[in-house]
């Protein structure tokens, strides 16, 4: 289904699903003999009997085919789940260094989807976690984890609110306070805004931002050929499967806004006074020993941090 201007999901279906895909990543590296990253509640969050569809057509999408010219890393399960285990960790220290060295107490998820760090990250006392996103999501996320004894480890308030509305009157609403400094993070969201909600929020983010606030964002899907190209594989691989009787029906490509007229990130921040500095993934897995199987996406990809004096 086209994304539409006022569309809406829950845990299982369009954009909710690809909550599912990433926390599906976190659990086998979490699994893994050497995991880079332990998120013990990503398990528990896609094992649900709710999101047994979800899983397959997730699945259908990664395996990759070893066979096939037209399989590559674009959808393979080992390179995707590294990649997401090196995302993970380069975040998970971001926010451990703008708490515990910068002293920041105010932290908001944008798009926080099956995000556990409220649940597993060593936070200061007194720091308050606003996670953003849909009603239903934010909902699945806290019963499921309730359901299995699981409570938050910081003040985690929930806002449930679309980025495309007015989040910001609904952050305040719980609580934010504008005068603090803010550590903001926007992880695996950006395509999934249109290009008017990414520029409202990058404006939003500087306006409730106090001096001494941060900002952390994953840059992915921006560059058209190689969406284009990537797009091109897919369909080659969809028509395969769909032969073979697979469900085919999740594609993230299909969940991306493609409209033109992002900034860059980075020079967006900077042209606000703020001091950026961008990580690419791959610089970040040979950093972290994941040398990647190749050098495609997602380890395109880049992460952006800048700081507010
Ligand atoms: C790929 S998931 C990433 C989730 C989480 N940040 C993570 O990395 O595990 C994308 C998330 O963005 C959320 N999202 C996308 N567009 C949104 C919007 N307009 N308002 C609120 N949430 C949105 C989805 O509900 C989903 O949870």
């Amino acid at each position: 289904m086209p994304r539409t201007a006022d569309d809406s999901w829950d845990i299982a279906t369009s954009v909710g699903a690809t909550a599912v895909m990433v926390a599906l990543a976190r659990a086998a590296e979490t699994a893994s003999a050497e995991p880079l990253i332990r998120d013990r509640f990503a398990e528990v969050l896609v094992s649900t009997p709710e999101l047994e569809g979800v899983r397959e057509q997730v699945a259908a999408w990664w395996t990759p085919e070893p066979d096939d010219e037209a399989a590559d890393s674009t959808v393979d399960s080992r390179h995707m789940i590294n990649y997401q285990a090196v995302r993970t960790h380069f975040f998970d220290a971001y926010f451990a260094e703008a708490t515990q060295d910068a002293g920041i107490r105010q932290v908001v998820i944008l798009a926080a989807g099956l995000d556990s760090r409220a649940y597993r990250l060593d936070w200061p006392d007194g720091t308050v976690v606003y996670e953003i996103d849909l009603p239903k999501v934010l909902e699945y996320k806290a019963e499921t984890l309730a359901a299995h004894g699981a409570a938050p480890v910081v003040d985690r308030r929930p806002v449930p609110v679309d980025l495309r509305h007015d989040w910001p009157q609904a952050v305040r609403d719980a609580g934010f306070d504008a005068t603090s400094p803010t550590a903001w993070l926007a992880e695996g969201l950006l395509p999934f805004l249109p290009a008017a909600a990414q520029a409202a929020m990058f404006a939003s983010i500087d306006n409730l931002s106090g001096s001494g606030s941060r900002v952390a964002v994953e840059i992915f899907g921006v560059d058209q050929e190689k969406r284009r190209e990537a797009e091109q594989k897919w369909q080659e691989l969809r028509a395969k499967r769909e032969a073979r009787g697979q469900d085919t029906s999740f594609n993230p490509f299909d969940l991306w806004f493609d409209d033109e007229g992002r900034p860059d990130c980075a020079d967006w921040f900077a042209a606000h006074g703020w001091t950026t500095r961008v990580t690419t993934a791959l610089d970040e897995g040979l950093r972290l020993g994941r040398a990647p199987q190749s050098e495609e996406r997602p380890f395109t990809n880049s992460f952006v941090t800048a700081a507010k004096p």
